[in-house]
């Protein structure tokens, strides 16, 4: 519904309504916080009145009495502001004194699921000095709440927001390995599932059980009129496991909206009842000491006729209202969007809008991700700097976490118009690129697999680990150690990138040992029909022991990770909220930009995607400000200057600075 007031008559109403729920909540505030903590209180949920009211009233504001909705919900936020433990609120402050915290160069990522890598949360607590040789300063666990038995997406089909998987652990396990984490520096992002749940979940069984109040948590259709109707513009997910998007559900007496998998229901954000339900999950989290929430599927929040049902502007409004009110009670949380769309579409949720609107405070950058990859099998770099200098950039005060892989498949997000510009043609690309790292395009290094084939379209995706994909699993496989040497630059090179982009770069686990794909994925019923565990093999702790030895595979990658590690907290360049600007070499195979922040000196980047020694102008240093340009990092530890050229190896990478 289109909503004709006009922004100055929204406004007015919200600092109106926040004023009242204000002097209505100030008093109790003052108590249940104390004088000093309850001022710090109001002062934020007023200066946030913009955030929380405005997009309330977008979202609620026909359907109930928005001044009772914010009343209720502030309240819940003060109940979560008043558990809040104490160790937290120290941390609260700091970060309130310091909010650019998460964007420190010295910022490095590391995900991994918590069984895979420990066993158990307390296993994964066990293995910090591991995690702390790297230089990780934040640990992404994947999925741990407690999720439905037998198949469950890897835990994306949460039964029950309040517990963690048993088999991990409890909360108690949770908060210990919070609180350890926080004492060693690092930053515990968690996923929160919060487009749908599991069919398994409570609110699902009082829904099927007739429940009207929670059958209004899910989009149920008695015939098939609109799920028809929706379905003509709706892109499928999982075209081979779980076509369509609605499900038949005989208990719920009709078709029950399910985007991913038929056992994970659609929540419907349409009701203000969901929106406060997944609030408490949020502040509950923030409360045991989640730092970073990640947005499981945040761009599929709300659904539109006539649409792709993806970006919508409510799924914005939705994480600016969550991302105020729970910054009122939690002011360290972070969020990170799980956005994988169009590069067009990326930035906003970072809060670029017509004007910044506070939204999430990091994104993953799969644009960066995409084309890294398709560079890679090309052997040519041009698409990628062409698509990465349209991407625009992200607002000062968030930024990007990069990243080569995760523990989802790659999905080929190549516009055609850059693949235009470059002089190819968009489907035919994306094709090659399937082919390439599948296997089958002939003298391809690449041992991933396709996922999620679509015969009616053509379309595909890519499941693999990075060692996989680059090299190193089929140059192991012949013995050719030539070509094994070139597969872990190109690994190295790839990483290169990551790490010095800007934002927070996010290892996946095992890449940072070169582990392949894992052989045995399919053994387990409940995987057997999703190839993206291919690309999720348990650590393997015996590999790790050779990290040391850099005459192994594994001392070189973690030697290589470490350095870059090492490289990149001395530069002040790689603070998120800087900006990247994309330089146009004369040779194709060379990927290169050059990253600032305020009062920094620049770092230019150099990344070779050839398999020959290739070379930029001698003069393209000087050109984007690098006068004095000094070595900082690189493949072979120089710089190879020689008739008016800067040299790089096959594969090779170069940072530049200004002496
Ligand atoms: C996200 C997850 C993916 C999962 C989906 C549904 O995209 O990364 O693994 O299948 O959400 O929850």
């Amino acid at each position: 519904m289109v909503d004709v007031r006009s922004e100055p008559e929204r406004r007015l109403r919200a600092a109106g309504i926040l004023q009242e729920v204000s002097a209505r909540l100030g008093p109790v505030a003052r108590v249940r916080l104390g004088e000093l903590e309850g001022e710090a209180f109001l002062a934020r949920l007023e200066q946030m009145h913009l955030d929380v009211v405005e997009p309330l009233d977008l979202l609620y504001g026909r359907r109930t009495e928005l001044a009772a909705l914010v009343l209720d919900l502030a309240g819940v936020v003060l109940d979560a502001a008043a558990a809040r433990p104490w160790p937290l609120r120290l941390l609260d402050r700091r970060r309130e004194v310091d909010p650019g915290w998460f964007q420190r160069s010295r910022m490095i990522g590391y995900a991994c699921y918590a069984d895979r890598f420990g066993g158990t949360l307390a296993g994964v607590r066990d293995r910090l000095d591991y995690l702390a040789e790297l230089g990780v300063t934040y640990l992404h666990l994947m999925p741990l709440l407690a999720p439905r038995e037998g198949e469950n997406d890897g835990g994306y089909a949460v039964a029950d927001y309040e517990a963690v998987d048993p088999r991990l652990g409890t909360m108690a396990d949770l908060e210990e390995l919070a609180g350890e984490l926080h004492r060693r520096g690092v930053a515990l992002c968690v996923d929160l599932v919060l487009n749908h749940t599991a069919k398994e979940h409570a609110w699902a069984r009082k829904a099927a059980a007739g429940d009207p109040a929670y059958r209004d948590f899910y989009l149920v259709f008695g015939d098939r009129t609109l799920p028809d109707a929706y379905q003509r513009t709706l892109p499928e997910v999982f075209p081979d496991i779980a076509p369509g998007s609605f499900t038949l559900v005989p208990e719920m007496g009709g078709w029950v909206w399910t985007t991913f998998n038929d056992y994970q229901w659609d929540l419907n954000y349409a009701n203000p009842a969901v929106f406060r339900a997944m609030l408490r999950t949020m502040l509950e989290l923030a409360n045991r000491g989640v730092d970073v929430l990640r947005l499981d599927a945040v761009p599929f929040l709300w659904k539109r006729m006539g649409t792709d049902c993806q970006n919508q502007p409510e799924a914005h409004l939705l994480a600016q209202a969550f991302r105020a009110l729970t910054r009122v009670a939690a002011p360290g949380l972070l969020f990170k969007a799980e956005a994988i769309v169009a590069p067009e579409m990326l930035v906003q949720y970072l809060g670029a809008h017509d004007r910044f609107r506070p939204e999430c405070d990091l994104a993953y950058n799969n644009q960066l991700m995409v084309v890294l990859w398709s560079s890679l099998a090309a052997r040519d770099a041009r698409l990628a700097g062409r698509s990465l200098s349209r991407l625009r950039p992200e607002p000062p005060s968030t930024g990007w976490v990069t990243y080569l892989r995760c523990h989802d498949d790659i999905g080929w997000a190549v516009s055609d118009v850059d693949a235009a510009a470059t002089g190819w043609e968009g489907f035919s690309h994306r094709r090659f690129l399937n082919d390439f790292y599948s296997g089958r395009h002939p003298g391809s290094f690449g041992r991933g697999a396709l996922f999620q084939e679509n015969e009616a379209t053509g379309d595909a995706r890519i499941s693999g680990m990075a060692a996989s994909l680059c090299g190193i699993e089929a140059a192991l496989a012949s013995g050719d150690e030539a070509e094994l040497d070139m597969a872990v630059r190109r690994l190295e090179t790839l990483y290169s990138v990551v790490f010095s982009f800007g934002g927070i770069p996010l290892l996946w686990m095992g890449d940072e040992l070169a582990l392949r794909n894992d052989p045995r994925w399919a053994d387990d019923p409940a995987h057997a029909e999703d190839n993206r565990w291919l690309h999720r093999p348990p650590m393997d702790w015996a590999a790790a022991g050779r990290r040391a030895d850099p005459a192994t595979l594994e001392g070189r990658v973690f030697g290589a990770l470490r350095r870059l590690a090492d490289a990149r907290r001395s530069q002040l360049a790689l603070r998120a909220g800087g900006e990247t600007d994309l330089l146009f070499p004369d040779d194709p195979h060379v990927l290169a930009f050059r990253r600032r922040h305020r009062r920094s000196a620049p770092l230019l980047v150099l990344a070779n995607f050839g398999d020959g020694w290739q070379s930029v102008d001698a003069g393209l240093p000087a050109a984007v400000g690098l006068t004095e340009p000094e070595h900082v990092h690189s493949t072979r530890g120089r710089l190879d200057w020689a008739e008016g050229r800067l040299h790089l190896p096959p594969w090779g990478f170069a940072w530049l600075t200004n002496r």
